[in-house]
């Protein structure tokens, strides 16, 4: 009898979970949503972009032949809508209303419910942001040494480097973040790190790991379901960012044994300094500058600085290596504006239309970014007739940016000379979206000229 009422259990759970994987294969998420691909239960169309060699921007690619300006898409438990169109890409996020954050699952596991730069929205980005800018501004490290100063250094650390080699064949992948990463670093910590320190080298390892857990667009970072698994790529990602709360806090701690509000050195200072003049703040602020949330924001500069620029570089080099001719035409401007006494600096860039068409075109096809970083609606809003609910996740595909024929000829060429005019002039191209786009990215883009 025992028996027999276990078996009928047992046989109704096999049923139900068999009719509600079945149905919910069958079923779309939510009313009104663009149209896509058909999902899987559960697991929604991960298993597309998993299981399989191509890499998703290919997939994302056909889909978006087949689905159009805008697609929805369902990444383990989290609704996200592709926007495929160049125009709609810049219209959605040129408005507040699609420039939020996802819920990033795998960071609230790791340094608990907090929000950094690049991670919060609202007043987090605006007033953490705006202190890292106001800082740049400012900062002068040691004796008045400038940032542009500080990268003129590190390059040089990097070429002196690069010859202990003799021109031996070496492997880029782990030289290259330990220079650009030392610049954020001193912004951040104050100070550059030995190229052999073994905890700044294990660091860059794990950013460079996470960059390619996450995935491109680092959707990865936002799946509930993949952070709470026991194994696999969210439990890495969740494991790494621990690791990495525990570096930042090292160096967050010895910043408040030597903080000296009349001193500040870089950016963990600037930021315990308003900390300590909480009271002084508007209440929304004061909220806002917590210990955590610094965790968050030294995370967000190191990680989203590092291996973006490490990995245009060895893109780069791969470029020069397969294009010896357009290797010799940057050669040939460097040699004749610059000359070789001296390192280029900021102020040469508008004498050198090749260079920046170079490093244009390297954005565009080494495509490094192809489906931006995820935003996430924050209100429910609507779009080419459909309904986007608050909280849904967004992609901005720039990969059919970059490669759109009808925006560059031959896209799938590599030719800085399309960046330049008949005068030799360097032409800027809007469907670029390394950087994204509009006004976000014009806001954003403030940082970058002050660090680079
Ligand atoms: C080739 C180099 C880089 C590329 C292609 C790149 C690309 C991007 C993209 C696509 C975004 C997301 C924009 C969006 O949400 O629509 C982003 C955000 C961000 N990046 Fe970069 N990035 C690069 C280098 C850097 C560097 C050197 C830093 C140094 C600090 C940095 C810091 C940030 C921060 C803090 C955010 C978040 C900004 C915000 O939400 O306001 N990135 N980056």
């Amino acid at each position: 009898m025992v028996f027999e009422t276990t078996g009928t259990s047992i046989f109704l759970a096999v049923v139900i979970v068999v009719l509600f994987l079945f149905l919910s294969r069958f079923k779309r998420p939510k009313p009104n949503l663009p149209p896509g691909p058909r999902p899987w239960p559960i697991l929604g169309h991960l298993p597309y972009l998993l299981f399989t060699k191509e890499e998703p921007q290919f997939v994302f690619e056909r889909w978006a032949r087949q689905y159009g300006k805008i697609m929805t898409l369902e990444l383990g438990g989290q609704t996200a809508v592709v926007l495929n169109d160049l125009d709609l890409i810049k219209s959605c996020y040129q408005s507040d209303t699609f420039n939020g954050r996802p819920k990033l699952s795998t960071f609230e596991i790791a340094f608990g419910a907090g929000a950094g730069i690049g991670t919060g929205q609202h007043l987090h980005w605006r007033e953490q942001r705006r202190l890292a800018v106001s800082l740049l501004r400012t900062i002068r490290f040691g004796e008045g040494v400038s940032m542009a100063e500080i990268v003129e250094q590190e390059a040089g650390k990097l070429l002196a480097d690069l010859a202990t080699h003799n021109g031996h064949p070496i492997d880029l992948t782990h030289i290259l973040p330990k220079a650009v990463c030392n610049i954020v670093c001193a912004f951040v910590f104050g100070k550059p790190f030995e190229y052999s320190d073994p905890r700044y080298i294990l660091m860059l390892w794990l950013v460079y790991q996470n960059f390619k857990l996450a995935g491109p667009s680092a959707v990865a970072y936002s799946s509930a379901f993949l952070a709470k698994l026991p194994f696999g790529p969210g439990k890495r990602l969740v494991d790494n960012l621990r690791a990495f709360k525990q570096f930042a806090e090292d160096h967050i701690f010895e910043h408040e044994k030597t903080f000296d509000r009349n001193d500040i050195r870089d950016f963990i200072d600037a930021y315990l300094s308003k900390i300590e003049n909480k009271d002084s703040l508007p209440i929304d602020e004061s909220e806002i500058f917590k210990h955590l949330n610094l965790v968050w924001c030294v995370n967000d500069i190191f990680g989203a600085g590092t291996e973006t620029t490490a990995g245009t570089l060895r893109w780069a080099f791969l470029y020069m290596i397969l294009f010896p001719e357009v290797q010799g035409k940057l050669q040939e401007e460097l040699d004749r504006v610059v000359g070789r006494s001296r390192m280029p600096t900021l102020t040469d860039k508008q004498n050198l239309p090749y260079v920046e068409a170079t490093i244009q075109e390297i954005n565009r096809h080494a495509d490094i970014g192809p489906l931006g970083v995820a935003h996430a609606t924050t209100q429910q809003t609507e779009i080419l007739g459909y309904t986007i609910p608050k909280g849904t996740l967004t992609l901005a595909n720039a990969h059919l940016c970059h490669f759109n024929e009808e925006y560059f000829d031959n896209p799938l060429e590599f030719n800085p000379d399309r960046f330049v005019d008949a005068d030799g002039n360097f032409i800027k191209r809007d469907e670029v979206i390394a950087f994204s786009v509009g006004e976000y990215f014009d806001k954003k883009f403030i940082l970058y000229k002050k660090l680079y």
